[in-house]
Order: structure tokens, then C-alpha cells, then sequence
């Protein structure tokens, strides 16, 4: 039989969002191990999150909490990018695409962060991969739908980045957050 535990508290959150973004400072700043220690719904939600592990020495992450924010992820991405042999189109779409996402972060979620990441196998690529701990989004499918907005946006935000990029996957779980991942491959490095 399930335990019958009490919601998350605002006590819950910035440990919750700590863990999700794997920070370690963070998580000592917030005092995670006591809360986790305390708290009987952390402790169970947390589980999946401690075991995804830490970032990786290549990754660059930047903190979104505003709209200057969105503009460093643009940045960020395109200027890893341009490491690889991307076009200048190409360059673009990238960081279209993050601009997106990470807009997505500052509306709906409030604060997150984008992790911009080179990866070299299978073929070298880009790869970003955007994280927050927001409501959640109730039904992916439809999110990613042309033109279905909870604001009255435009709605093409994640469609549109699904399209602009290779690999693109949304995992979402309302009440814990979001994590987009998506990459773009040098495609002259595939034969
Ligand atoms: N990080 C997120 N957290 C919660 N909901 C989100 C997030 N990103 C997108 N959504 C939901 O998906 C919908 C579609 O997003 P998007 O395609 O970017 O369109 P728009 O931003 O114009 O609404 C949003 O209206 C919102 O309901
Ligand atoms: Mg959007």
C-alpha cells in the first residue's frame, strides 16, 4: 500500500530545483541532504534526479532567470557551435532553437538552466539540453502541436525547434519540471 505523504511545501522547491539542475553547491546552499532527511515526498522525488548524475566537465551551463539570460543561451550555443564545422545558417537555427526553449524556461517555469554540450559520437553535433523544475507540461503531444499555446503565443516554439533541429525530446512531469534535449549534427561529418 502507498504511504499517504503531504504536498510539497515552498520549503520543498529550491531543494527539488537544486537537485534537478544535479548542482551540488546548490544542494549544500539549500541544505538538501537534511530536507531529504525530513522530508518524506523530497526524498521519493528525488530518487530519479540524484540518480542522473552530474553534469560533464565539457558542458557549459547557463542559469535562465530573465530575458538577458535567453540572449547568453543564444549565444552560448552558437559560439560552441561554431566550433564544429556548422554553416552560418546553421549557427542561426541553433541558436533559434535555444532562444525558444530557453523562452519557454523564463515563461512557464520562471528559472532553469540550459546546458550546451559537444558531442562527438555518433557524428560530431551540438547538443542542448534545458531543464527546469515548473509546473510541468500536462500533455507533451499536444505542446508540441503547431500553434497550441497556454498564452496566447504563437505556439510554435517547440514545434518549431523540433523541426530546426536533428534529435529533439521533451520529458515533462507536471508539478516536477521539464527537460528539452535536443541536437544538431555537423552534417558534413556524416558520410
Ligand atoms: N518549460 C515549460 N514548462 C511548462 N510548460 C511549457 C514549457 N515549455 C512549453 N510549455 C507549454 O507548451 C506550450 C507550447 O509551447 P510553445 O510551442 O513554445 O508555444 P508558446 O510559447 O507560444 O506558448 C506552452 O504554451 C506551454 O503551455
Ligand atoms: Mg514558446
Amino acid at each position: 500500500m502507498l504511504e499517504k505523504v503531504d504536498p510539497p511545501t515552498d520549503r520543498c522547491r529550491p531543494v527539488l530545483f537544486a537537485l534537478s539542475l544535479g548542482d551540488r553547491r546548490r544542494q549544500r546552499e539549500v541544505d538538501a541532504a537534511r530536507h531529504l532527511l525530513e522530508c518524506q515526498i523530497c526524498a521519493q522525488l528525488s530518487r530519479p534526479l540524484l540518480e542522473r548524475g552530474q553534469a560533464s566537465d565539457n558542458e557549459k551551463v547557463i542559469p535562465i532567470r530573465g530575458d538577458a539570460d535567453i540572449v547568453l543561451a543564444r549565444q552560448g550555443a552558437r559560439e560552441a557551435a561554431a566550433q564544429l564545422k556548422f554553416t552560418r545558417t546553421e549557427l542561426t537555427v541553433i541558436a533559434t532553437a535555444v532562444s525558444e526553449i530557453a523562452r519557454n524556461i523564463v515563461r512557464f517555469a520562471d528559472e532553469g538552466e540550459i546546458a550546451i554540450e559537444l558531442v562527438e559520437k555518433p557524428y560530431l553535433g551540438v547538443r542542448i539540453t534545458a531543464r527546469d523544475a515548473g509546473p510541468g507540461i500536462p500533455d507533451v503531444d499536444l505542446a508540441l502541436a503547431d500553434g497550441y499555446s497556454t498564452y496566447h503565443g504563437l505556439g510554435l516554439g517547440l514545434p518549431g525547434a523540433r523541426r530546426l533541429m536533428d534529435d529533439f525530446a521533451v520529458v515533462s512531469e507536471l508539478g516536477r519540471g521539464t527537460t528539452v534535449t535536443m541536437t544538431k549534427w555537423e552534417k558534413r561529418g556524416i558520410q
